[in-house]
């Protein structure tokens, strides 16, 4: 179990911070729901295939009648859609055309430490970034040098994984809340041939929903708070999160999207910088458990689970199918989210056709076969603390400073990580998924199952996770992923060895 210390610790801590928009917040259920386009390789060959993406400022209409200027990879919100197949390697060429220099790291990826995108590894295009305030200390992010800004970078993944949903998102040291916030985040998908065999809903029936809050400024521009280092106060305002009171699922405001009746896969993908999401149904179909849960962070589950709710914290993802059949020709059906008021309340909704397409999917008892990690093979128990410091964020008392290691973990041996806090922290590791195993609450939250990359702590709570880091060794990244955590520090290494 989970030592009693846990729940002493202080009870939660203020929400973000909400941004209110300064314009007439659009319709809900006008905006059509767009889905990014999935991206070609410029090239393929025997064992790998290529692409090519640049990060660049564009302007787009994510608000009826308002431009927005957004920083995009190929200038879009979200980027475009990256699919692999597992066992096959994936090189992505990233430049930037963007003011700042930006990382890219594949959240989920079991990638080597060179292609992970450490925060100090950047792309970039002009010399002035150098020059950029925070890129050196900048506030909370000490001890910056080090950092190499080159015009290209070659991402490898070997692809050495699971079928999952991923995604790419910038990860620059000190920046990546407002580089997020600006539009820096995509889908990329793997695909394996165990998924494969199931014949899930596929095509436009198989629809990836990038969630996100945003708020906007009265002439249309993203709306994000001063950068830390900024006036006194805007450290706090900061400090929690940022909260938008716009819900974009794929840029779009509150969309819709019109379904048939028929089962449709829906990978869910909370890519807030900081709200949190309990996402349900309404209606909900007669008897309920209308959110079939198929996938977490790391893939398949072995069986499917049934929930009438499932909870999002940053980052993490949920892999659902649902029989728009059980509803009635006509039905809107709005996906709710139960953890925000007003506006943020509301995030998009399915209006379900008339036809009845039996499209022959029968949902199998068995999805997949998971391997269980043995917490009684763990060599060594961490504990990591998640806790507000004097001026930042820190882990285990420490401000996030590159280049110190907090553990070094052997390659193929599992472990059993603890993670604590005092307040409320979506806490991830990079290289390699993990189990939980249990929480201070004693029940396993609701989307606890399967392999899990980031896991969401609750004020007063601990989880305990078994993680086994395989093929990489190098230097990897564990932090809090509700943004404004991250770059106010809530960061630390740890280095894998053989
Ligand atoms: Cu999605 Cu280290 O991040
Ligand atoms: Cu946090």
């Amino acid at each position: 179990g989970i030592p009693p210390l846990m729940n002493r610790l202080l009870p939660g801590g203020e929400p973000g911070r909400l941004l209110r928009s300064a314009l007439p917040l659009p319709a809900r259920y006008t905006a059509e729901l767009p889905v990014p386009a999935v991206l070609r390789p410029v090239r393929s060959d025997a064992d790998a295939d290529y692409y090519e993406i640049t990060a660049r400022r564009a302007t787009v209409r994510l608000l009826p009648g308002h431009d927005t200027e957004v920083w995009g990879y190929q200038g879009t919100f979200p980027g475009p859609t990256v699919e692999s197949r597992s066992g096959r390697r994936t090189v992505v060429t990233h430049r930037s055309e963007l003011p700042r220099p930006t990382a890219v790291h594949l959240h989920g990826g079991h990638t080597p430490q060179d292609s992970d995108g450490h925060p100090l590894d950047l792309v970039g295009g002009s010399a002035a970034h150098h020059d950029m305030p925070g890129m050196a200390g900048t506030d909370g992010m000490a001890g910056a040098e080090g950092a190499t800004v080159l015009a290209q970078r070659a991402y490898t993944y070997p692809m050495a994984q699971r079928a999952a949903t991923l995604w790419y998102h910038d990860h620059t040291m000190g920046f990546t809340g407002p580089q997020v916030y600006r539009g820096l985040a995509g889908f990329h998908l793997v695909r394996d041939e165990e998924e494969a065999a199931l014949g899930l809903p596929h095509g436009p029936r198989e629809l990836p929903l990038m969630i996100a809050d945003r708020s906007f400024a009265a002439d249309g521009s993203l709306a994000y708070p001063e950068l830390p280092g900024g006036a006194p106060g805007v450290r706090d305002a900061y400090m929690n999160g940022v909260l938008g009171d716009v819900m974009l699922v794929n840029g779009a405001p509150w969309p819709l999207a019109r379904v048939d009746r028929a089962w449709y896969r829906l990978r869910l993908l909370n890519a807030a910088n900081a709200r949190r999401l309990r996402l349900a149904l309404d209606p909900q179909p007669a008897g309920g458990g209308a959110l079939v849960q198929i996938g977490s962070d790391g893939g398949l589950l072995e069986r499917p689970l049934r929930h009438d709710g499932v909870d999002l914290a940053p980052a993490e993802r949920c892999d659902v199918l649902v029989d728009f059949s059980r509803y009635p020709a006509g039905t809107r059906v709005r996906l709710l989210n139960r953890l925000g008021d007003g506006p943020a309340g509301e995030v998009m909704a399915f209006e379900v056709g008339s036809a009845a397409a039996d499209d022959g999917f029968r949902l199998p008892d068995r999805l997949a076969t998971v391997e269980r990690l043995d917490p009684a093979k763990a060599v060594a128990t961490r504990t990591f603390v998640f806790r507000k410091g004097e001026q930042h964020w820190t882990v285990n008392g420490e401000e996030y400073r590159p280049g110190r290691s907090i553990a070094a973990p052997r390659l193929g041996q599992v472990e059993v990580w603890r993670f604590v806090t005092d307040f409320h922290h979506p806490v991830h590791l990079h290289l390699d998924p993990f189990q939980v195993l249990g929480r201070t609450s004693g029940r396993p939250g609701r989307n606890d199952t399967g392999w899990k990359d980031t896991v969401d702590v609750l004020p007063a709570q601990g989880v305990e996770v078994a993680v086994r880091f395989t093929d990489y060794a190098g230097r990897f990244l564990l932090h809090c992923h509700n943004l404004e955590h991250e770059d106010m520090a809530m960061m630390a290494e740890f280095t894998t060895t053989e």
